[in-house]
């Protein structure tokens, strides 16, 4: 049917969250854009197209929506602007050629919402990402933006609005999982002005993306929360700490306060009801450690970001000894909600120590990669094998890595584990901001470990000892233990190591950093035991402790393992069998990856 008689407005949504940006989506925006407009001339229904900001699946961008129908394209390019305008948004004809494929169900989907992917997510921080334009605040209104901070404004008191987020259950999503009402009413508690509020955006977690996703998709959703916050403890200035990185990120949460203020969400005497509030967006220089409260708060006011001691709460003594609110960016999304919907619709989500949703992203050897938010509860099952769609290729799964890089690593057995704040801590892992890193058997354990070792390393800001010195001599030894030079003492002395990191560091970077030796130990001691006994590394990742070498029986003699080798290590005559000379063999790996039949392999490796 032709949308002029349907008299339906329809709307084009392109998808300009980073992933796809980068994959060329705001040309694609501009085409479809343009390409609509220069047909107005005679249409009566114009289609609306949006730039919106992360939709999730960011392998499969970028991505553009058709409204009402929701048909959902994927890997869209430049050059098909032509065929989705003429097609599918003047005709309803869909391109089955940009349908998204379903791994799970074997086939193609019209719609996202018949995805496995989202059909087992439930978006509650997420709500308006994809579906709105971040730039755009009547958007932001038009699906209920600003509600409750007028339900707030006009009909409950701050110890009201407290009540609902205690009875909400919420949870910080920034790592800890404190109550969020807690802390606010040990806050409002205080009687000493002027208080802040302060929005932790820095997420340093190599790989995470949630915080920025929202920042850059709904960053109306965040200022509406923080504004919310703000009322109910009594402050008048907030702060909103992003990391320089995320330039979309700042540009988009600039442009959402300029344009609250103009609408009268931000300023003095806010809708009238004798509230004023201010906000101001504060770079950070990219420390990991920066993004801890304390350390975040003394960055802010100038001072080197170093954590200090907390046995004083910020709620009583945080930015310039003021008392202080800082919570997550999801955090604070998920503040108006709760007031709009209630403490008890919110509550009834989720597990019983963990309510709601939790944001993750979703990355490594699975067939989904991206950004996905699921009730509290779901299994790591679910979220790996139906929204994950499994382990990418052939390959078996081997651990899923949670909690960013002091997270633990969580073995196969453990797949059934519902997946919430006190069951990760329970297995040695934690949630930290919502990383989630899946690994297939090609990876090795020991290796995992000394790579976060060494980032957290690299990241200790030194001001206390057991971190400072505790995960350097970690580090050598794991770095030994990687290149042969490990000795079967090495395990018990890794262990006690972490538990005097654990116990002494001041911080929580050095009280979490041993997760990932730790759960590496317990659930892949074999794995430790092969590097050090056997001077061997079965996932053929640790260069120092595997052979290449090809397989006779496989191999047919074309000879294009020998002209990628570098340092001539191969030979053999074409037609007949190639060999490798162990001694000039650097492992580089290139005839590995170049030779078709798979007949190069690695001893002590997966491909053996
Ligand atoms: C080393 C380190 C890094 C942290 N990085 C972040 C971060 O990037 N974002 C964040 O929200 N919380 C981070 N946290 C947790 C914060 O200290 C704090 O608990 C959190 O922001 C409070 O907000 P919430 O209660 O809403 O979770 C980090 C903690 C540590 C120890
Ligand atoms: S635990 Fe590490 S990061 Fe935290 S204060 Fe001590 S040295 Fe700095
Ligand atoms: S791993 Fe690299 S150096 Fe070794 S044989 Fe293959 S191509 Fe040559
Ligand atoms: S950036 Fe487009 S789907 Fe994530």
């Amino acid at each position: 049917m032709n949308i002029f008689k349907r008299k339906v407005k329809k709307t084009v949504l392109v998808c300009c969250g980073t992933g796809c940006l980068a994959n060329n989506s705001f040309e694609i925006y501009k085409g479809l854009k343009k390409k609509i407009e220069d047909l107005a001339v005679n249409v009566k229904v114009r289609p609306v197209v949006k730039a919106t900001g992360c939709n999730g699946l960011c392998e499969k961008g970028p991505i553009v929506t058709i409204l009402p129908d929701d048909v959902f394209y994927c890997g869209v390019k430049v050059t098909d602007v032509d065929e989705i305008v003429e097609n599918t948004v003047l005709n309803n004809k869909v391109i089955e050629r940009l349908l998204y494929f379903d791994s799970a169900k074997g086939k193609k989907v019209r719609s996202h919402k018949q995805s496995e992917f989202y059909r087992k997510q439930l978006k509650i921080a997420l709500r308006n990402i994809g579906q709105i334009d971040p730039g755009n605040i009547d958007d932001y209104i038009e699906r209920g933006g600003y509600s409750a901070l007028r339900k707030v404004l006009f009909k409950m008191s701050p110890k009201g609005v407290i009540s609902e987020v205690e009875r909400s259950g919420l949870r910080g999503r920034g790592g800890a999982g404190f109550p969020a009402g807690l802390k606010w009413r040990q806050c409002a508690e205080m009687d000493n002005f002027p208080k802040y509020v302060v929005c932790n955006g820095d997420e340093g977690d190599p790989g995470a993306f949630m915080d920025r996703s929202i920042m850059e998709g709904d960053p109306h959703s965040i200022l509406e929360g923080i504004l919310i916050g703000a009322y109910a403890v009594g402050s008048e200035k907030g702060f909103i700490y992003i990391r320089d990185e995320y330039s979309l990120a700042i540009k988009n949460m600039t442009k959402a306060i300029e344009k609250a203020a103009e609408r009268g969400f931000l300023g003095q005497n806010i809708m009238g009801k004798g509230f004023s509030f201010d906000i101001e967006i504060v770079r950070g220089g990219g420390a990991f450690v920066c993004g801890e409260s304390t350390a975040l708060m003394a960055s802010i006011e100038g001072r080197v970001g170093e954590p200090r001691i907390k046995y004083i709460h910020s709620t009583e003594k945080g930015l310039w000894g003021q008392p202080t609110v800082l919570n997550n960016v999801e955090t604070w999304a998920n503040i108006p909600v709760i007031i709009n919907k209630g403490a008890g619709w919110f509550s009834r989500i989720g597990s019983k120590g963990s309510r709601g949703t939790k944001v993750f992203s979703l990355v490594g050897k699975v067939r989904n990669t991206g950004l996905i938010e699921v009730p509290m509860g779901i299994t790591l099952r679910e979220i790996i094998f139906d929204i994950g769609g499994g382990i990418i290729g052939s390959g078996k799964f081997k651990a899923v890595q949670t909690g960013g890089p002091s997270g633990g690593c969580i073995p196969e057995s453990l797949l059934g584990l519902g997946v919430d704040f006190d069951s990760l801590n329970e297995v040695g892992a934690m949630m930290g901001s919502g990383g989630m890193i899946v690994m297939d058997e090609n990876t090795c354990m020991v290796e995992v470990a000394r790579y976060y070792l060494k980032f957290l390393s690299e990241e200790s800001c030194g001001k206390c000892i057991p971190c400072r010195e505790g995960i350097k001599r970690m580090l050598e030894i794991l770095e030994d233990m990687c290149t042969g030079k490990g000795r079967e003492e090495d395990i018990e002395l890794l262990l006690e190591i972490s538990e005097t990191v654990k116990e002494a560091s001041l911080c929580g970077l050095g009280k979490t950093a041993p997760n990932p030796v730790i759960t590496t130990i317990k659930y892949f001691r074999d794995e430790y035991l092969a590097h050090i006994k056997d001077r061997r590394c079965p996932a053929g990742i640790c260069r120092e402790l595997t052979v290449y070498y090809i397989d006779r029986d496989v191999c047919r003699g074309c000879g294009l393992c020998r002209k990628g080798c570098p340092t001539e290590a191969i030979s053999g005559e074409i037609g007949s069998r190639f060999t490798i000379d162990t001694s000039k063999c650097i492992k580089c790996g290139s005839c590995k990856e170049i030779c078709r039949l798979n007949a190069v392999k690695v001893l002590g490796g997966a491909a053996e």
